[in-house]
């Protein structure tokens, strides 16, 4: 089995560098401190039983056994290393990755929105199974040229197909939603043309956390765009594809600047966003990395930019510039991972 993490050579890395520095416990900003090791456990352990369901059988204990981890971790630490560890992109498969990342981030949105454990939890599996029927379509999924109408039509088959594969195992409340995935708010989406309040809300979450990870993640016809420019790109689609209170919250949970985000700070030092406020969007919780001689911050200084109101976000580090500071972290060794 292919550990996730090993196979990036990308954006993800200097994620899991951060959370992995030297001696730091890990990113947990409240809750106990359970260092980097134990939230890559839990992301190896869900990222191999996606594996295991979708390349043997399904195995519903085994899925709630890891939902119920990765829940648990979340209500624990509402910002915690999994978050980052969901970037990892995939060199090879994109599906099981896809699926592991989207189970993390919806938990993630689902503990923020102050939701019943039993709540989440139907949105952790719901997360889980919603795109193995894609499983059947994978070459159409990952090809580099526009699909044809007849290949859209095969596609757009895959809720249906994961409801299938799921429904003797779990509740119709939580297979309806796997369905609802692709509906759209204006009535444009498949395989129903739901829209509005037709469509479910654990379908909505799931969605646009869907939508999320599948911006911030590459693929082979394109390069993974950064959390800004994936959430700037998911605003866009505002009453047409996302239900507007539903994405007022999903910024909310991940701030303007997304959580996982390079910044430049008005002091000229540069930052990673760790945290968001409840409805202070611009004004999230950061972690220092680079001074302002562009040297690596060995402090592992956390601020909370609500605590400070003469300190700003200046501007987002774009994706190329991001490997740019990744490049610049690596000669000196001194954050490689273990
Ligand atoms: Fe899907």
């Amino acid at each position: 089995m292919t550990d996730p993490n090993e196979n990036n050579k990308n954006n993800s890395i200097e994620r899991q560098i951060k959370s992995s520095q030297d001696g730091q416990d890990s990113y947990g900003i409240g809750g106990p401190a359970r260092g980097a090791a134990f939230y890559r456990s839990i992301h190896v352990d869900l990222y191999s039983a996606v594996r295991f369901c979708l390349t043997t059988n399904i195995n519903k204990e085994a899925i709630e056994q890891i939902v119920e981890r990765v829940v648990q971790a979340f209500q624990e630490n509402p910002f915690n290393d999994l978050l980052f560890l969901a970037y990892a992109d995939a060199k090879e498969d994109y599906l099981s990755v896809h699926i592991t990342s989207d189970v993390i981030f919806s938990v993630a949105f689902g503990v923020n929105l102050g939701l019943s454990r039993s709540d989440v939890m139907d949105i952790a599996v719901c997360a889980f199974c919603h795109d193995f029927g894609m499983a059947d379509y994978l070459s159409l999924f990952q090809k580099t040229t526009k699909l044809t109408a007849e290949e859209n039509i095969l596609i757009q088959k895959h809720p249906q197909k994961s409801a299938e594969i799921f429904k003797p195992f779990f509740s119709d409340k939580i297979i309806n939603a796997v369905i609802d995935i692709h509906e759209q708010f204006d009535g444009n989406g498949y395989p129903m043309r739901k829209a509005g309040i037709e469509i479910s809300t654990i379908g909505k979450i799931v969605a646009i956390c869907d939508a999320f990870v599948a911006l911030t993640h590459s693929r082979k016809y394109r390069k993974a765009f950064s959390p800004y420019e994936s959430i700037k790109m998911i605003i866009k689609q505002k009453d047409i594809i996302f239900d507007p209170k539903i994405l007022k919250k999903f910024i909310n949970f991940l701030s303007i600047y997304p959580i996982g985000s390079l910044v430049y700070l008005n002091t000229g030092e540069t930052a990673i966003i760790v945290g968001s406020n409840p409805n202070k969007p611009t004004r999230s919780i950061v972690r220092i990395l680079l001074n302002i001689k562009r040297e690596v911050d060995r402090s592992n200084r956390l601020i909370n930019l609500l605590d400070d109101p003469m300190l700003y976000i200046r501007g987002c580090v774009d994706s190329t510039e991001e490997a740019e500071i990744l490049h610049f972290l690596k000669p000196r060794g001194e954050n490689e991972i273990s």
